[in-house]
C-alpha cells in the first residue's frame, strides 16, 4: 500500500544488502514514519517480542526471515524455538516457522550459501503469498460490502473493525481491511467506525493512520462505543482480522472483539472474520478450552504513551501508584457468534463443515 504516494510492504530485503531485513516501525506510528533495520535473529525476535511488528500475518513473516538469517547463525533448531517463544497466540508464527524449517529439511546435505538462498527464497515465498492471499480475500469481501451497498441506495455502508487487521498487519493488503480498500477504490461509498483498541491501541495509531493515508472516511470511536451504534442502525457490518481460528470456527482475535460480535448478534448486525489460511489452526477445535492467550505487561494497560499538544511524544499513568493491573491480549469468539469467514479461498460458514468445504485437503486432520 503507499505511504505519501510511495508504495510500500511492511517487511522487506534491502535492495542493496540481502543479509538485512527492513521493516516499518510499527511504534512510533502514527506520529512518525521509520525503517528499521534487522540483522539477527536475536534481531528478529526482539521486533516481534515488542511489537516493532505485529499483526498475525507480519508475524509470520517476519519469523520466516529470522529463520533466513538463522541460516547465517547456525543452529536453525535453536533459532526455530527462540522464534516460537516469542508470541503465543497468533498461528502464523509457528506455521511459518515450521514450514521454513521444512523447507530446510535437506539442509545437512548443502552447502551454506546453498542453504542460505534456500532459505531466502522461501522466506520470500511466504511473504508473497501472505499478500496474495490477503489481496484476494479482499476480491472476496468486496462481493459482501456490494451486495450490502447495492441496498443503502447510495448511502455509505458503515464497517464497524477492532484492532488492525489492514495492511500493517500482513505483508501487503491486510485481511479486515482488504475488502474496504477493494470496495473504496472501486467507488463503493465506505465509511469505517475505528475503534481505538485498548490497551495498545492499534485501531487509533496504525488503523486510523492507514485509512487516512487510502483516503477512506473513518471516524475513531471509544471501544465501549459500537453496541449503541449497533443499535441505533449505525452499523452495517462487522469485520475484524484473526489470530487463530479453530476448524469449528472459533475465532480469536484482539481482546474486545468478543464482546462486538456478541453486541452485532444481538443487533442483527453481520460480523465476519476475515483471515489467510496461515491462521487456521486444524489441530483445534474448541477455541475457547485450546487457544494459548497471550498475557502482556500489566504496564500496557497502567500506562498511555501519545503525542502532547506541544508536539513531544510522553507516556503518562492512568491509575493510582499502586493500582496492579491485569493485560489479556486476546479473547475467543465462539463460532456461533461469527457470520461467515472470509479467506483467500472464498466466504464460508464458521462451521466445521463450511471451513472444509473450502479446505476439503483439512478432512484427515
Ligand atoms: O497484538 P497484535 O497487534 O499483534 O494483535 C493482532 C492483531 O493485529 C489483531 O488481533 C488483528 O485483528 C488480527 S491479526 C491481523
Amino acid at each position: 500500500m503507499n505511504v505519501n504516494g510511495q508504495h510500500y510492504r511492511t517487511i522487506w530485503l534491502k535492495e542493496t544488502d540481502n543479509k538485512v531485513v527492513r521493516i516499518i516501525n510499527q511504534l512510533t506510528l502514527p506520529h512518525s514514519f521509520e525503517i528499521r533495520e534487522l540483522r539477527t535473529v536475536e534481531d528478529i525476535r526482539r521486533a516481534i517480542k515488542d511489537m516493532y511488528v505485529r499483526g498475525a500475518g507480519l508475524i509470520g513473516a517476519t519469523a520466516a526471515y529470522g529463520m533466513y538469517l538463522a541460516t547465517f547463525e547456525g543452529d536453525l533448531l535453536r533459532s526455530a524455538a527462540i522464534l516460537k517463544d516469542t508470541r503465543p497466540t497468533a498461528s502464523n508464527l509457528a506455521w511459518a516457522v515450521d514450514s521454513m524449517l521444512a523447507k530446510l529439511a535437506g539442509a545437512a546435505a548443502m552447502n551454506p550459501a546453498q542453504k542460505q538462498e534456500t532459505a531466502r527464497l522461501a522466506a520470500q515465498a511466504i511473504a508473497d503469498d501472505d499478500a496474495d492471499y490477503c489481496r484476494r480475500i479482499g476480491l472476496h469481501g468486496l462481493d459482501i460490502i456490494k451486495a450490502i451497498a447495492a441496498k443503502k441506495g447510495g448511502e455509505p455502508v458503515n464497517i464497524l473493525t477492532h484492532c488492525n487487521a489492514g495492511w500493517l498487519a500482513f505483508v501487503d493488503y491486510g485481511t479486515a481491511l482488504s475488502p474496504v480498500y477493494a470496495a473504496f477504490d472501486a467507488g463503493i461509498p465506505v465509511h469505517v467506525w475505528v475503534d481505538e483498541t485498548r490497551p495498545r491501541n492499534q485501531g487509533a495509531s496504525l488503523t486510523a493512520w492507514e485509512l487516512g493515508q487510502h483516503g477512506v472516511p473513518h471516524d475513531l470511536i471509544p471501544d465501549n462505543a459500537g453496541g449503541h451504534l449497533m443499535q441505533h442502525g449505525m452499523v452495517d457490518m462487522v469485520i475484524t482480522g484473526a489470530d487463530r481460528v479453530t476448524r469449528a470456527g472459533d475465532a480469536a482475535n484482539k481482546i474486545g472483539t468478543y464482546l462486538k460480535a456478541v453486541a452485532a448478534k444481538e443487533s442483527g448486525v453481520p460480523f465476519y472474520v476475515a483471515l489467510p489460511s496461515s491462521t487456521f489452526d486444524f489441530t483445534m477445535r474448541d477455541g475457547l478450552a485450546e487457544i494459548p492467550i497471550e498475557e502482556r505487561d500489566a504496564a500496557e494497560v497502567r500506562y498511555i504513551s501519545g503525542k502532547t499538544l506541544s508536539g513531544a511524544i510522553e507516556t503518562v499513568q492512568l491509575c493510582p501508584d499502586s493500582t496492579p493491573a491485569r493485560n489479556w491480549g486476546f479473547d475467543v469468539t465462539p463460532a456461533r457468534y461469527i457470520s461467515g469467514l472470509i479467506s483467500e479461498r472464498g466466504i464460508c460458514a464458521a462451521s466445521e463443515q463450511g471451513i472444509l468445504g473450502l479446505y476439503p485437503e483439512q478432512s484427515h486432520v
